[in-house]
Order: structure tokens, then C-alpha cells, then sequence
């Protein structure tokens, strides 16, 4: 049998542990394929799609910021991918059509909703930093548990309204005012780039924030981003998003090879050997 390709597109892709994760999958569960990093411009998702189209390509994950631009070049995308109009992982079915699916709303839901108080969980206020791909992703998966106070915040507000057009029950407030508006919730997800390995931060102090927050970054590497450092000083709960990764990847693997891959724990210590 030839060997399977697949990869992850995006720009950057420096931070990305897709490979390590798929490629040991591959080796666990002895599938000749390999799993590579494809970083290209926007103009050359068509010809990355026809790879796919004619085989040459297996599958490929899709990350920013091309989540929901990849979406006019698919024939049909499916559940998840339907209700956020974001794909991750992209395949070709048996008719022969190109589908894409969203598997970070199973990443958030087995990752950071399972770490969440199952108690009065819709009583929680969260506040979602970012507008960009996966922020749709977020709003869904927590609606689907029930909570509804959901405020998002965009440094560009557009981004932020154009969401709201879908999830019409979000507030948005402006970037400017995050600061002094963290003091009324009590979850807060960082789905900006700042923080990222190689990328600029933030530079809010955010010092008024209650001392039950709950603060989550989809970060994952660097695993302790400057805000996470600042929040557990604090004493304040903090979670990155190495499980949605880990997860959102399982689901993509699932859709690729018809097997559910273990998580298991050479898995975790070969992933985080390659995070800070
Ligand atoms: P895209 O927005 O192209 O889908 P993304 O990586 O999914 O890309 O999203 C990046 C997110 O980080 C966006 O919310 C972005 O805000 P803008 O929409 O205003 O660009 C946010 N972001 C990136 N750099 C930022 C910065 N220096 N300050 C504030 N927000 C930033």
C-alpha cells in the first residue's frame, strides 16, 4: 500500500504540534501515512483542495487564519462545521466529494467544558477575547452546555459583529473597555494570538478580576502563556488549551482513519517534550 499524506494548513505554523500528534497515532497503530505542517498562502488553498481531490493528499486539518475562507472551496461541510461555519479538518468522502468538518467543538467540550463546574453552569458570565476562527467554535459549544452570557471582545469590532449575526444572543463590548469590564464575569478565554510562542501579547493588566475567575487560554504553546503566569500568581484557576488540541485531534484522526485513538500517556510526554 502507498503512504498516506496528510497535514495542517495555516500561516504561521511555527507553534503547531499537529504533526507529533497525528504521526504517533500513525506509528501506534502501524498506518504508513505522515502527517506534515503546509504553510501557504490563501491563493494556494484551490490547488491544496484539488491534492485532496485526486488523492494526493488524504486529509488536512485547517488552522489560522484560514478556518472559514477554506469553506467556498469545499463541496459539503457537515454538523458542527455547519452550525459555526469553521472547518478544521477537511477529507474526501466515498462519492467523491470534499467535506469539511469542525472538530474543536468536541476538543472544547472533552477539554475545558469537562473541567467546568457542572453545578449552575448556566449562571456562568464569560467573556470570549477574539473574533477570529475559533471564536465561533467557543460561543457554540458553550451554548450547546446551556450558557448563554456570553460577552465577546475584538480589537477589531467588526469581526465581533459579524459573529453576533450568528449568535445573535452574545453581547460584544469594545477592546478598549476589557479592562474594566472582567470584573463582572467569571470565566475568561483568551482566543486572540497574543500569547502564542513567537507572537505579541497583551498588554491589559487586568487587575480587577474576581478571585473565583476562571480563566482559559486556547493557547497551548507556549503551555504557560504570560497571562496564565500572571493569573495562578494570583491564586486564579487556569487552564491552556493543550486538551482541545489533543482532542480536536483525536476527532480529525477518527474521521481520517475509522480509529479512535488512545490518549494515553507516552502520547501526552512526547507532545508536551516539544512545548515550553
Ligand atoms: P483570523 O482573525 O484571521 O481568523 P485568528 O488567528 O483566528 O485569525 O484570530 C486572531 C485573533 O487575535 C483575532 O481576534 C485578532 O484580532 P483582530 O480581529 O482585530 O485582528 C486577535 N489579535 C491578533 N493580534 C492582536 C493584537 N495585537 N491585539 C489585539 N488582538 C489581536
Amino acid at each position: 500500500m502507498t503512504k498516506k499524506s496528510f497535514g495542517i494548513i495555516g500561516k504561521p505554523l511555527s507553534h503547531s504540534i499537529s504533526p507529533e500528534l497525528h504521526n504517533f497515532w500513525f506509528k501506534k497503530y502501524n498506518i504508513s501515512a505522515d502527517y506534515s505542517l503546509l504553510e501557504i498562502e490563501q491563493n494556494e488553498i484551490e490547488e491544496i483542495i484539488k491534492k485532496i481531490r485526486n488523492k494526493e493528499l488524504h486529509g488536512i486539518n485547517v488552522t489560522v487564519p484560514y478556518k472559514q475562507v477554506v469553506i467556498p472551496f469545499l463541496d459539503l461541510i457537515l454538523d458542527d462545521a455547519k452550525e459555526t461555519l469553521s472547518v478544521n479538518t477537511i477529507s474526501l468522502n466515498k462519492d467523491g466529494k470534499i467535506v469539511g468538518n469542525n472538530t474543536d467543538v468536541y476538543g472544547l467540550e472533552q477539554g475545558f467544558l469537562k473541567r467546568l463546574d457542572e453545578k449552575n453552569l448556566e449562571q456562568n458570565k464569560i467573556l470570549i477575547l477574539g473574533a477570529g476562527g475559533v471564536t465561533p467554535s467557543i460561543i457554540y459549544a458553550l451554548a450547546k452546555k446551556g450558557i448563554k452570557q456570553i460577552t465577546i471582545s475584538n480589537r477589531t469590532i467588526e469581526k465581533a459583529e459579524d459573529i453576533k449575526k450568528r449568535f445573535p444572543f452574545i453581547k460584544i463590548i469594545k477592546w478598549e473597555n476589557i479592562e474594566t469590564e472582567v470584573n463582572s464575569m467569571n470565566i475568561i478565554v483568551n482566543a486572540t494570538s497574543l500569547g502564542l510562542k513567537n507572537s505579541l501579547d497583551f498588554t491589559q493588566e487586568f487587575k480587577f478580576i474576581k478571585n473565583n475567575l476562571v480563566y482559559y487560554d486556547i493557547i497551548y504553546n507556549p503551555r504557560e502563556t504570560t497571562m496564565i503566569k500572571k493569573f495562578k500568581k494570583k491564586g486564579i484557576k487556569t487552564y491552556n488549551g493543550l486538551e482541545m488540541f489533543i482532542y480536536q485531534g483525536q476527532k480529525s484522526f477518527s474521521l481520517w482513519n475509522k480509529i479512535k485513538p488512545e490518549l494515553d500517556e507516552e502520547l501526552i510526554q512526547t507532545i508536551t517534550a516539544k512545548i515550553k
